[in-house]
């Protein structure tokens, strides 16, 4: 039991140092964003041109919401951001948000009622479960998010629009590069330099939306 309690407690004192040492952590301090994560969407949004005045977009997996608060910054007033998660989220100004579990049917009706008919421009899905250690059916929970969030995004995206999603290289990647391939023109493979290189996690940027 006591040797458990020191690995976990090593374990959380290199988390603290890695966090607290961290430049992106400092930055988000600096410029007002919730997270640390903001800097992944900044610099594939500086590659990609993903978002821009006027664009609307959903949020799959917002909470703390640094993702919105670059999205909502960016489409500007003539955009809207459309944001949902499991957990609470304070407000961000412009952006729209539903708190539920992404996997239920009722959560998924009360986003898609909130858009109203729109379509979108673009889906942005950061989603990871939370993780058990189990590595097997962490990777399954984890795919089966991604898979709802390109089954949305085939339902509601413009044709044309973009779908980032995360997802966590190992089983289940190379199927579902194919069932992107399938909804868009083009998957391309992106790994911003705020996503930790010893991180399986990747994103995946299914670009132009094939028409019907
Ligand atoms: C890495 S965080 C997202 C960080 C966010 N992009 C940001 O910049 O602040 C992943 C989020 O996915 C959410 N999530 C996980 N499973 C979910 C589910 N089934 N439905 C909705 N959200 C979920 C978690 O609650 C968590 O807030």
């Amino acid at each position: 039991m006591q040797a458990v309690m020191a690995v976990r407690s090593k374990s959380s004192k290199a988390w603290l140092h890695e966090h607290v040492n961290d430049p992106y952590v400092h930055q988000a301090q600096k410029d007002g964003y919730r997270a640390r994560a903001a800097y992944k969407l900044l610099e594939i949004n500086e590659k990609d041109k993903l978002i821009k005045p006027g664009t609307v977009v959903a949020d799959l997996g917002s909470a703390p919401g640094s993702w919105s608060q670059v999205a909502a910054k960016l489409a500007g007033k003539k955009g809207r951001v459309f944001a949902l998660d499991i957990l609470p989220m304070e407000p961000v100004e412009g952006v729209s948000f539903i708190q539920g579990d992404f996997r239920e049917d009722a959560v998924l009706a009360e986003l898609e009622a909130l858009l109203d008919g729109r379509s979108l421009d673009l889906v942005i899905c950061d989603m990871a479960p939370n993780m058990s250690g189990h590595a097997v059916s962490d990777q399954a929970r984890s795919y089966h998010l991604c898979e709802l969030a390109l089954d949305f995004a085939a339902n509601h995206l413009k044709p044309g629009g973009h779908l980032l999603v995360k997802v966590f290289q190992g089983a289940g990647y190379q199927e579902y590069v194919q069932a992107m391939r399938e909804v868009f023109a083009q998957v391309q493979v992106r790994k911003p330099k705020a996503s930790r290189d010893r991180s399986s996690e990747t994103y995946l940027l299914g670009r132009n939306k094939l028409g019907e």
